[in-house]
């Protein structure tokens, strides 16, 4: 069973008050927080950007937005929208069944894949509001197919194709980072064809006190890019720019991308990987489905050469993708965590 209860099945219980375990001192975590569209985060749109007459334009718009924000929403991307609604039909319909069901695919201790919760490292530790399944999907030899639903039926082959689509989207994109920060080397974003492709699928039950909650600790992304589907309308993933949090207002159709750590040390620091979390809701439920994407392990994680010089001098080391993920296991969970990694 879980090691943690479920949160969904907490909220059954149409509690009046949110148990201690969840409850934030806020005052460790006071930025203020702008939900207005004041400050919206950038629109990329990815037809423009594969189009040579409207590229140029747009490429600056990328750049631009990987550089001051780290993250922004992506529209005309190619994944097709039946590709799309399957994937959020699936996943819907797999937290709508009983407990019983999805504890088929529970985590095992220390371990994060399957269904539960994220890292639980001590009876201290506050919990988040929510629950959610963790998936290996690619390269397909490290997929784990104990921890994989057989209900609901389409679940598995939806999975892998739509992981298919976003894998395409990621090459496309990160070649065109790699534009923006006029690289030659193409490795830069071939890397990512043989790439690691982790699903992660966030559900965030309604919640009685939604203002003394987080339903997904503010955090860094450590892989290379972050692929995330909202499904629904309801809002949630809030990104830090500026020492404010900005919430991200869910655009039908749209994936939310964000740089993760490896692409900020692989740009030397051009690209930033922004603090994020995910906040939830008095009334309303939110699932959102996130692809982790790393460059293949044989690619060690360091600046690009072509990045360095005489005058600009590598800010961070270079290791091993395992050495890498070794120290991020060892870093206590540590804030952003590639620090360690500075010169
Ligand atoms: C995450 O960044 O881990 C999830 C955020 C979200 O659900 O929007
Ligand atoms: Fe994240």
């Amino acid at each position: 069973s879980l090691p943690v209860p479920s949160v969904q099945e907490l909220a059954l219980q149409h509690l009046h008050a949110v148990p201690p375990r969840y409850i934030r001192d806020h005052d460790a975590d006071a930025h203020e927080i702008i939900t207005d569209q004041s400050l919206s985060v950038p629109l990329i749109d990815l037809a423009k950007l594969l189009n040579q007459d409207s590229q140029a334009m747009e490429l600056q718009k990328l750049h631009s937005a990987c550089k001051h924000w780290g993250l922004f929403q992506l529209i005309n991307h190619g994944v097709s929208d039946e590709s799309v609604r399957n994937m959020r039909d699936q996943a819907q319909e797999f937290f709508e069944l009983p407990l019983q069901e999805k504890e088929r695919w529970v985590q095992k201790p220390g371990n994060l894949e399957g269904y539960g919760h994220s890292f639980i490292t001590s009876e201290q530790q506050k919990l988040e509001w929510s629950d959610m399944i963790f998936l290996k999907v690619l390269p397909a030899q490290n997929k784990n197919l104990e921890f994989w639903p057989q209900k609901p039926l389409k679940f598995r082959e939806t999975l892998e194709s739509y992981t298919e689509d976003v894998k395409g989207v990621v090459v496309s994109l990160v070649r065109l980072m790699a534009m923006g920060l006029q690289l030659q080397d193409k490795e830069f974003y071939k890397t990512y064809q043989q790439g690691r492709y982790d699903v992660r699928m966030n559900f965030y039950p309604p919640c009685p006190e939604p203002e003394r909650v987080v339903g997904v600790n503010a955090h860094a992304d450590i892989n290379g890019i972050t692929l995330l589907l909202e499904c629904g309308d309801t809002p949630g993933l809030q990104v830090l720019k500026d020492g404010k949090w900005i919430l991200v207002q869910p655009i039908d159709g749209a994936i939310v991308v964000d740089i993760g750590q490896i692409m900020e040390i692989m740009s030397n620091g051009i690209y930033k990987s922004p603090l994020h979390r995910a906040v939830v809701n008095k009334s309303k439920e939110r699932l959102s489905i996130v692809t982790f994407c790393y460059p293949n392990s044989s690619h060690d994680i360091g600046p690009a050469k072509e990045l360095i010089n005489s005058g600009i001098p590598p800010l961070y080391k270079t290791v091993s993708l395992d050495e890498y993920l070794h120290l991020f296991l060892n870093s206590k969970l540590e804030v952003p965590f590639i620090e360690s990694l500075k010169f």
